[in-house]
């Protein structure tokens, strides 16, 4: 059954920039706080990774650094290894990122590891990061399909999935990373995932590559989920998954849920506004329908 209330993991300042090239600190700095003033409870503000691979996070220390935060606002990063551990730790992110995958060959060209010795490098950051008091989070990517090795069973993402939770993730995001999940293939998966993590230890993270991530985001609810990652204006895509179109647009899920009846917190006004600034930043049109909607509404 549908839950009453659900967490919206604001990931466009994440998983959205990383993919764009020309986007300043300082605007990203102002993108982060205008979510912080739409409600935002959690926002996923930059990643310490390799520069080489994914240079667009480059200056996540100084986002850290120069964002007004938000009282009890959980500011994340994504963290690969002890050495993004500590930086973002230095940075002052209040929770960390790991992110394993449910294929092998996604493993292999998002973190240049398999997935079993990707799990022993996050060992030592769950370690340092339980000895710190800072919580844990754990993606699985290519829950329903990878760009290099098609199908991915479902049994591989539960069996990821367990193998971060016993791990010490507080909670897993299941991540659609090419968006080509389908309302059967996101239940079959589910069906899965479900036999071995609890459903209160779960969130989804669909992007829209195929237009099917509201419907999925639709079915997960159902299910009772709770957690939903989102990005702004729909922004964004991954470097490691070509073709991989932005992740599903908080505005548009904002809007599903209240459709529902179920409570987020959010101010789609100011999301919207949010959504407006950073389009206007990239020189492009927002992805998110109700965003552009709302931005004619304002505009006549
Ligand atoms: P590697 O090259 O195998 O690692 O990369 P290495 O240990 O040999 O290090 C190579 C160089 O990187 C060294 O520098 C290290 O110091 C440096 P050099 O000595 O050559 O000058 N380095 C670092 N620098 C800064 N911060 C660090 C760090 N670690 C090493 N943390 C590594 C392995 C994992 C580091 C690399 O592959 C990497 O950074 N990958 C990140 C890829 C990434 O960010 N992908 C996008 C996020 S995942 C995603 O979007 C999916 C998700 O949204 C869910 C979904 O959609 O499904 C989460
Ligand atoms: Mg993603």
């Amino acid at each position: 059954s549908f839950p009453s209330s659900v967490r919206i993991v604001e990931v466009g300042p994440r998983d959205g920039l990383q993919n764009e090239q020309a986007v300043s600190c300082a605007a990203k700095i102002a993108l982060i706080d205008m979510l912080t003033a739409a409600g935002h409870q959690y926002i996923e503000a930059g990643a310490f990774v390799s520069p080489k691979w994914v240079p667009q996070m480059a200056d996540s220390a100084e986002v850290f650094a120069g964002i007004r935060r938000g009282n009890a606002v959980t500011y994340a990063a994504l963290t690969p290894n002890l050495k993004g551990y500590e930086a973002a730790k230095a940075a002052g992110a209040n929770e960390v990122a790991i992110f394993g995958a449910a294929s092998e060959a996604f493993s292999q060209k998002n973190i240049n590891c398999s997935v079993a010795e990707s799990l022993e490098r996050f060992a030592p950051v769950i370690a340092a990061a339980q000895a710190d008091g800072i919580k844990v989070r754990g993606y699985v990517s290519c829950v329903v399909g990878c760009p290099y090795q098609g199908e991915v069973a479902p049994a591989d993402v539960a069996k990821v999935a367990k193998a971060l939770l016993e791990m010490g993730c507080y909670e897993i995001s299941l991540g659609d990373t090419i968006g080509v999940g389908t309302a059967k293939t996101v239940n079959l998966m589910l069906d899965a995932v479900l036999a071995e993590v609890p459903l209160d230890k779960l969130a989804v993270h669909f992007h829209d590559t195929y237009g099917q991530a509201l419907t999925n985001i639709y079915v997960a609810l159902s299910r009772g989920i709770a957690v939903v990652d989102s990005a702004v204006a729909g922004l964004g895509g991954c470097p490691y998954a070509a073709g991989a179109s932005g992740n599903v647009a908080t505005e548009d899920v904002v809007y599903l849920l209240d459709g529902l009846g179920i409570a987020h917190g959010l101010d789609l006004t100011a999301l919207a506004k949010a959504g407006a600034f950073v389009c206007q930043q990239l020189g492009k049109p927002s992805s998110s329908k109700v965003g552009l909607a709302i931005q004619a509404k304002c505009s006549q």
